[in-house]
């Protein structure tokens, strides 16, 4: 009988390279645009696909650097007007959610670049064909793996672009807390805002509902959060479970309580 090729070994431990990502990438792009962004109009979407196939094909996806994605960068960035930033963390379903249907709010994935990459992956490969379709590194595994040196970075711009009242949506029924120094925004965000430009920083600190309250504005993470973001000359305030955002999270619980329309 025929001995079966073993399959090769999955080199990284994280999910390979979106298939199709070529297509995928210039339809977004291509879609952004014709929602009639204004300040966009000028933005080649060819010329944006192969600015982010020059940062990662062919290369070590262990190796990225800021220098890859800078022409990146650079072909996608575009002005967010005062007051509309919003950052999250560990709240991406109903950050998203909510700023789907209040326009005057932006998260880094309702800008031009990161509505393009949201949610896809990719890395390269040093050997044929450039780009590995099976596996690619985790943010764990490496240090410089290319999802983490480019989301790290775009957020770094988005933080530096905010200006005005910004706000952030936590999640207060993480166990750990509702803010972690390591995340993208305690680690990167936050230290790259600008005190000159940026008026208030409000926090929303949103618990699932019936869920676990394992955070509330007066918890010793929001006060951690708190002392960063005071030592930086930050005017901060918080509030807890924000109602016009709960009201999003009450149209999958109904007839929770904490859902009645009525008190
Ligand atoms: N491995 C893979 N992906 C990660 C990792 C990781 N270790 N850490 C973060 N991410 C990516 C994932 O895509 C995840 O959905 O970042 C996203 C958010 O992670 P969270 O822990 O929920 O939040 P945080 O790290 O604070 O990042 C969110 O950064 O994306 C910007 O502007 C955005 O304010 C937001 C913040």
């Amino acid at each position: 009988s025929k001995e079966e090729a073993n399959p090769e070994p999955l080199r990284w431990q994280g999910r390979g390279t979106t298939r199709n990502l070529r297509e995928i990438v210039l339809g977004r792009c291509y879609s952004y645009l014709a929602e009639g962004h204004a300040e966009l109009r000028d933005k080649d979407c060819l010329k944006i696909w192969e600015s982010l196939k020059a940062a990662f094909v062919h290369k070590n996806p262990c190796n990225a650097t800021t220098e890859d994605y800078r022409p990146l960068m650079e072909l996608t960035s575009h002005p967010v007007p005062c007051n509309e930033s919003l950052f999250w963390s560990r709240t991406y379903d109903l950050v998203h959610l909510y700023s789907k249907c209040n326009h005057h709010f932006l998260t880094l994935e309702d800008t031009f670049l990161g509505y393009m990459l949201d949610g896809l992956s990719w890395c390269g490969d040093p050997s044929a064909p450039g780009i590995n379709y099976e596996s690619c590194p985790k943010w764990s595994e490496c240090e410089r793996s290319s999802g983490s040196v480019f989301w790290k970075m775009a957020s770094k711009m988005f933080a530096e672009a905010a200006c005005g009242v910004v706000h952030v949506m936590l999640n207060g029924s993480i166990e750990a807390g509702a803010f972690r120094t390591s995340s993208v925004f305690g680690s990167v965000e936050i230290f790259n805002l600008n005190p000159d430009k940026v008026s208030e920083i409000r926090i929303w600190l949103m618990n699932d509902i019936g869920g676990p309250q394992s955070d509330s504005c007066s918890g010793y993470s929001i006060k951690k959060l708190r002392n960063i973001l005071e030592e930086r000359n930050f005017k901060i305030t918080c509030e807890d479970n924000y109602r016009p955002v709960q009201l999003l999270q009450c149209v999958h619980n109904p007839d929770h309580p904490d859902c009645n329309l009525c008190i």
